[in-house]
């Protein structure tokens, strides 16, 4: 038997052994039909896949589905991928054989899953994908999620506010893009959003981009890894900046925008006399909180991942009871294989001027956690 038959016939048995279980935990005989899934859909357990502990937003997002699947009486098991795609395809097939009713997963590689998701399809596991869309398979049921291509037009309309272009100045000021890692579905929608923004100064030769890298292929980020961001900033100060200084940089990521400051800084920008570029982000991480506070990132985005958990938890309980979830976006989401319904939240630009207000107003963060009084 190949590997794959063999999973394929231990879901299958995990699958019946799950239903005998339910049915005899509920009761029933079999002949319940939908009342028997709603019953078997409390105290169930839910399978939670995200991509990685590096990034602490993931970690908060896995803490707030689980409080928020368990607030709905759901049992739940989470894993992170540590970025590793062979391994979030094996942790999602150790689920689907542990017998979970619904997955909830943010994808690691988005091309990645179309095998294990039809392990979960012919297990009549339902699932959400959870703010990165799944490309290329079918068995995708609803994708939670924030506007995407708004998160990249606020990263962009921060930067040109703040260097003047839209109060009156001319420039030119040169531009450097940074875009997020080539198998998140999102980073197009980031890249372009932001590019709709910047593409128009661009072409007036108000904005310059001195490394000449404007194409997406051109500025991606693998695996949105501060590191590798860092080192891409250190080649174009060396090879494109001898003489002229930067005046932003367009940075998809917090993570990101630390190597890409990390890099100005180690090229002397930081001083009086050499002031740092503004530079976006995203995710409101602690760490770029912090720095915006400072003085230094100049702004992020801010993404209320409790919303976005709530929103998923919805969707899986709704599916789970046979209740259409609510969406508000069934056309743009299309992954290749259907057109996956979804619910888009709103996400919110943060700078110096508003962190207050928005993070810990919200209750996000304490002002302890920014390490303020
Ligand atoms: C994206 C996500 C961003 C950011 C990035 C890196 O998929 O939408 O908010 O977290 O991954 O983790």
């Amino acid at each position: 038997m190949t590997m794959r038959n063999r999973r394929a016939v231990l879901s299958a048995i995990a699958a019946t052994a799950t239903l005998t279980l339910t049915l005899a935990a509920c009761g029933q005989n079999g002949e319940g039909g939908k009342d028997e899934k709603k019953g078997s859909a409390k105290g169930s357990t839910v399978g939670i896949a995200m991509p990685t502990k590096s990034s602490e937003r993931w970690i908060a997002d896995g803490n707030n589905v689980v409080k928020s699947l368990k607030a709905k009486g759901y049992k739940t098991k989470l894993v992170f991928g540590e970025d590793d795609p062979d391994q979030q395809v094996s942790q999602i097939e150790n689920m689907i054989t542990q017998g979970v009713s619904a997955l909830v997963v943010a994808a690691i590689d988005n091309k990645s899953l179309n095998n294990v998701l039809q392990e979960a399809a012919d297990a009549k596991i339902p699932v959400i994908a959870y703010d990165r869309l799944i490309l290329d398979s079918k068995n995708v049921d609803y994708y939670a999620t924030f506007d995407n291509e708004k998160v990249g037009e606020l990263q962009a309309t921060s930067l040109i506010e703040k260097i003047g272009l839209t109060s009156g100045k001319k420039g030119p000021f040169n531009l450097e893009l940074f875009a997020g890692s080539n198998d998140d579905n999102n980073t197009k929608y980031f890249f372009n959003g932001a590019m709709k923004v910047l593409q128009p100064y661009i072409d007036k030769k108000q904005l310059v981009v001195k490394s000449r890298q404007t194409k997406l292929n051109q500025v991606t980020t693998l695996r949105w890894d501060g590191a590798t961001a860092q080192k891409r900033m250190d080649d174009i100060l060396t090879s494109a900046y001898a003489k002229d200084r930067v005046d932003a940089v367009l940075s998809p990521y917090d993570g990101i925008s630390i190597g890409i400051i990390s890099a100005l800084k180690s090229d002397g920008y930081g001083s009086a006399g050499k002031p740092l570029p503004p530079v976006s982000g995203q995710d409101a991480e602690v760490a770029s909180v912090k720095s915006i506070i400072a003085g230094e990132q100049y702004s992020t985005v801010y993404k209320d991942t409790r919303e976005l958990a709530k929103r998923a938890v919805t969707m899986v309980d709704d599916v789970l009871n046979d209740k259409k979830p609510e969406t508000n976006d069934d056309k743009t989401y299309d992954n290749g294989a259907k057109v996956v319904p979804a619910y888009l939240l709103e996400p919110v630009a943060v700078t110096k001027e508003n962190y207050e207000k928005t993070l810990v107003d919200g209750g996000y963060y304490t002002r302890k956690d920014l390490g303020l009084k």
